[in-house]
């Protein structure tokens, strides 16, 4: 019984400890119900599965033109800097729904060492959208973290945007 309660105890630990590391404010992301202020571990900003974290896909909640160039602004919102092999942070653009391919807008962005894993970093990062236009479009960021001490290493976002004249 002792042993039961104590494994229990462990699992709600590793729960709370794999709490929420990346979200994206502008374009907004899919179901953007976080807490404000927005706190290190917010539930929103939990999502691990590849591509869009198992959101579902919505009407476009932004529109801009063809091959311009935009601020895509997120937040690191928990830093998982791992030393044997630091991960990194990227944007990306799929024509092709969720799971279709993706083509990588921004440069790679280094994750770094916070020393304190709840710190909450910002990033606005400058991106040019491709010349082909769409209705809907799935604009993703993702956080790969490559830490070997996480359950889920690896935390996305996605918006749906329009590219159009
Ligand atoms: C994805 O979401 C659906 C609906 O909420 C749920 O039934 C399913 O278990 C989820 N899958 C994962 C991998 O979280
Ligand atoms: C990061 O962005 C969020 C959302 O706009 C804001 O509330 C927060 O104050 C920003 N943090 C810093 C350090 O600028």
């Amino acid at each position: 019984m002792i042993k039961y309660i104590v494994a229990i105890i462990i699992i709600l630990q590793l729960n709370s400890f794999a709490l929420a590391h990346l979200c994206l404010f502008d374009p907004p992301q899919r179901e953007p119900n976080w807490g404000v202020p927005i706190q290190p571990g917010d539930n929103a900003c939990y999502r691990v599965s590849s591509n869009c974290g198992n959101t579902t896909t919505g009407a476009p909640v932004k529109s801009y033109s063809p091959e311009s160039t935009i601020q895509v602004f997120f937040q690191q919102n928990y830093n998982h800097w791992y030393k044997p092999n630091p991960g990194y942070l990227d944007v990306s653009l799929s024509y092709d729904g969720d799971n279709g391919d993706y083509i990588v807008l921004s440069p790679t962005i280094d994750d770094f060492n916070a020393w304190d894993m709840v710190t909450q970093t910002n990033y606005s990062v400058s991106v040019t959208l491709p010349t082909q236009t769409c209705k809907s479009c799935v604009l993703r960021v993702r956080y790969i973290s490559n830490n070997a001490g996480e359950p889920e290493p690896d935390f996305y976002q996605c918006s749906d945007i329009a590219i159009q004249e």
